[in-house]
């Protein structure tokens, strides 16, 4: 087999031939679908006469294909298996191809597949050349008009993009319906779905008036689990008309639930197909987290509806250019609908544990990657989370005024057109009439920045300098990174007083709370008139995408704890201030001597206990220790075990010390009141839920009463979950085991509950995980050709850092094989499920022999081209 090569950024040429108008004819069958395409195509302007026509099209059966209806000689084209050549077009004509499909034998989920019976396309991001023979890429964008030909009785619904314009009955129980859809759009946004499903319909008024009806698909006895996707798509739809003057355009959004999915949803023009599992909740199957998921995935695809598909990517390098802006604009939504200061709180958590590995590994690139082998490995935090970093940069650059006016005009100037970053980025130069040419290095240059912050105040001259450095690591593909333009936001504290202290920099008053530019290697920022001693608050609202090191004392950060002003660095303090704790006692481990907690600490937490906070969801997340992946992030190499043990110890030392603390918010935090997703009760849940954490740290029997307690009155599932979590993880089996099995019994028929019976077992911290794993993979509700179950079980086993990283190597071997095995079905999946053994550049030398010799394994295979990509970056 050849090796897979390399598509550069730099190749880009434009397309020679556009297509205008697509109409597909799709007979459905599961072994041998007949898809006809008539495509209406013109050869480019700048085009020479004679310039080849090159479709793609793979795994397709070729059965006819005609120019302007005279059928092709033979000798007129050539097909290999990525396309077919036609060497002599006019320069206007009508192409008609017929070809076979077996959606049935579609594993790898990408082009037409079925899912429990029923069909359904993924076409993001090459998928459509599975489908048909076509020019797939997003700068060629055409009408599409949609029949779709099926069993009146397994497929009464027959759903594809726009508009349903005519429908009727077929011979031998078949019928049809066609469909239009009058936006021009590329090929990776068609979609097409046919089965036995029902709907729940709702209304929209736009703002100019306009009626929209809202569907939501899915199978029948899923119909009591639409209303928090119904109500968050309204509540996504009124938010882009206010913020950013974004209508609807179409008579109709449709959202379809499915069950096999790679990705969590996908923003198809007006027929949405969501992942099972990112849109179906019920108070009793979902957890507060699963809803405010649900949330925040219904509006990015919605938000697409602009950014993505009215203006779309001009190539797949582009990527970021729809997704870090459409995640931006869902992450401000959600902060707009909820608390703001806990969802910036949870998106930095994640981000600086996810994103910042990814950066710091073998598969770092950066947010606008120059190459790539396989497109679907480039689905990534980096182009999707830190390009959304990327852009909330530049909207707090500009400002927001600046920035809604640089939005609009993208959107007048470039609709219906397949654009680049340059282009995004030039309107907001233009409508602010800032440079930005040295911010375009945040979409250029891979790895995580890092600023050494030191600062001095002199007291005789009032003054404080702040001495700002900056460096970004060599990358693969970077060996010298310039200098960024990094926004630093900022408050000084006076450290006696305790208030904010206006600032003055450079002879000009910013108030308390001021942005810094950092362009150079190193600035030093003098602020005059500093009437006391301050503690800086640096990097509030985390305002770049970087790690901040600043020298604080343990004294320092449990003064900003309770004084910073900056919800979000009152957060911060607290991770700081574990972290402190955590790496002396992680030295102590490793050190083989006595741990011990260091007081300062407890009492810091003891205030946050004993003071009334106003949000609770932010306190309980200051009450979250770092999670033990985010705690290896801040470790040169990572010591599995110590952080194991000294994380573990904290827990327990705070449960212990402040076990009656935790008890009375335990209490104070419950209640009856019927379940309701609001950011009220769920701040109230999280709150309980972490002090339930503490108590059964302590492993005495009144905190495992409360727990068992909570499991049994089965109020709801977040709070079920909780206490089944951490009754399993507690090692006490002779209550875990009969709980889950009650759990496993009652939801058996349930699959997303069953992926958190899966995950919720493979996450504990016992060794005989790794056997459970095996045991649970032949569960008969356990499937590698379900995305959902391979990430519940695989996916969050890989993620169990005592137990993946066993020094038998025991869990290396399981995620190897399941990648071997996998990547026949999925590739695009077992890509992604290997991604933890590419960083084993990360342990000590005995896990990264035993991490290397499973990548060798999985390299002598025949391989996809996305294992293929991911394995050699991986060793090379
Ligand atoms: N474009 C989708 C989104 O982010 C994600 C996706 C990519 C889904 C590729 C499927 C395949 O909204
Ligand atoms: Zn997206």
């Amino acid at each position: 087999m050849s090796q897979p090569q390399p598509v550069y950024l730099s190749d880009y040429q434009p397309p020679a031939y556009r297509v205008t108008h697509t109409a597909l004819t799709f007979d459905l069958d599961p072994a041998r679908t007949c898809v006809e395409a008539r495509l209406t195509v013109e050869r480019h302007p700048d085009a020479e006469a004679g310039t080849p026509l090159y479709l793609h099209g793979e795994q397709l059966t070729l059965e006819a294909v005609s120019i302007d209806g005279e059928p092709l000689a033979d000798d007129a084209y050539r097909q290999n298996d990525k396309g077919l050549t036609i060497d002599a077009v006019p320069a206007a004509f009508t192409l008609e191809t017929r070809v076979r499909i077996a959606p049935e034998a579609n594993t790898a989920l990408e082009g037409l597949y079925q899912s429990n019976g029923m069909y359904c396309t993924q076409c993001e991001a090459e998928g459509f050349r599975r489908i048909t023979f076509y020019p797939d890429r997003p700068d060629v964008m055409a009408v599409f008009r949609v029949t779709v030909i099926g069993d009146a009785r397994r497929e009464p619904v027959l759903l594809a993009n726009g508009n349903p314009v005519e429908r009727g009955e077929l011979d031998g129980g078949r019928h049809f319906v066609t469909w239009e859809d009058p936006h021009p759009k590329p090929a990776y946004l068609f979609a097409l779905v046919a089965g036995d499903l029902a709907c729940v319909e709702d209304r929209f008024t736009t703002m100019s008036g306009r009626d929209v009806t809202l569907q939501i698909w899915v199978e029948e006895e899923n119909l009591g689990k639409t209303d928090h996707a119904m109500a968050s798509l309204k509540r996504a739809m009124r938010w882009d008309e206010e913020r950013y003057g974004r209508e609807y355009d179409l008579d109709r959004f449709m959202i379809v639930a499915v069950n096999d999915f790679n990705m969590g949803a996908m923003e198809n023009k007006g027929l949405n197909i969501f992942n099972a599992a990112a849109v179906l909740t019920h108070p009793d199957t979902a957890t507060d987290g699963a809803f405010q998921q649900v949330e925040g995935i219904v509006a990015h695809e919605y938000f697409h509806n602009w950014s993505g598909n009215r203006v779309t990517c001009r190539d797949w390098f582009q990527l970021s250019l729809k997704e870090g802006f459409t995640v931006f604009r869902d992450q401000s939504f959600t902060a707009d609908s909820n608390s703001s200061a806990l969802k910036r709180i949870q998106d930095v958590a994640f981000f600086r544990t996810a994103q910042f590995a990814e950066d710091a590994g073998p598969t770092a690139h950066p947010v606008r990657p120059e190459s790539y082998i396989e497109i679907t490995n480039f689905y990534t935090l980096t182009v999707y989370e830190k390009g959304a970093e990327v852009v909330r940069m530049l909207k707090n650059l500009v400002g927001w005024d600046a920035f809604r006016r640089g939005s609009d005009l993208y959107f007048e100037r470039f609709d219906g057109q397949a654009v680049t970053i340059e282009d995004f980025v030039g309107c907001m130069a233009e409508t602010s009439g800032q440079d930005l040419s040295q911010f375009m290095r945040w979409y250029q240059q891979a790895g995580t920045p890092e600023i050494d912050a030191h600062g001095e105040y002199d007291y005789v001259n009032a003054e404080y300098r702040l001495t700002l450095r900056q460096r970004t690591p060599a990358t693969a593909g970077q060996q010298a990174p310039e200098p960024l333009h990094i926004p630093v936001r900022m408050g000084l504290i006076g450290t006696k007083s305790g208030h904010d202290l206006t600032l003055t920099l450079d002879g000009e008053k910013r108030g308390c709370d001021t942005v810094l530019h950092l362009r150079e290697p190193e600035q030093t920022f003098v602020f005059t008139d500093v009437a006391e001693a301050p503690t800086p608050s640096l990097l509030r609202h985390f305002s770049a995408p970087v790690k901040l090191h600043f020298p604080y004392s343990r004294e320092d950060l449990a003064f900003l704890l309770t004084q910073d002003s900056d919800g979000f660095n009152r957060w911060e303090a607290s991770q700081r201030l574990a972290m402190l704790a955590l790496n002396d006692l992680i030295a102590a481990h490793r050190n083989g001597v006595e741990k011990v907690m260091d007081s300062r600490v407890v009492d810091a937490y003891r205030t946050l206990l004993d003071a009334p906070a106003a949000d609770k969801a932010v306190l309980a997340e200051m009450l979250r220790l770092p999670s033990e992946a985010y705690i290896a992030e801040h470790q040169p190499l990572v010591d599995v075990d110590a952080i194991h043990a000294a994380r573990e110890f904290v827990r327990q030392s705070l449960g212990f010390a402040l076990r009656d603390a935790f008890e009375t918010l335990y209490r104070a935090n419950q209640s009856d009141e019927p379940y309701a997703p609001t950011p009220e009760q769920i701040g109230r849940r999280s709150l309980k839920n972490v002090a339930l954490g503490y108590l059964m740290a302590v492993e005495d029997e009144a905190g495992i009463a409360l727990c068992q307690a909570q499991f049994d009155a089965g109020h709801n599932m977040t709070d079920v979950r909780q206490a089944l979590t951490l009754l399993v993880h507690s090692g006490r089996d002779d209550l875990s085991a009969p709980a889950l099995k009650a759990f496993g019994d009652k939801w058996a028929h349930d699959p997303l509950v069953m992926d958190q019976w899966f995950s919720l077992q493979v996450s504990r911290p016992q060794a005989e995980v790794l056997d459970r794993v095996k045991y649970l993979m032949a569960h008969p509700a356990f499937s590698l050709r379900n995305p959902n179950k391979v990430r519940a079980l695989l996916g969050t086993f890989a993620q169990n850092r005592v137990n993946f990283h066993r020094l038998d190597g025991a869990g290396y071997t399981l995620l190897a094989d399941a990648v071997i095995e996998l990547d026949r079905l999925n590739p695009e999946m077992a890509a992604g499920l290997m991604t933890p053994l590419t960083r084993w550049r990360r342990f000590d030398d005995t896990r990264q022999s035993l991490m290397r010799a499973e990548l060798e394994r999985i390299k002598d295979r025949p391989l996809s081209a996305n294992v293929f990509e991911m394995v050699s970056k991986a060793l090379g």
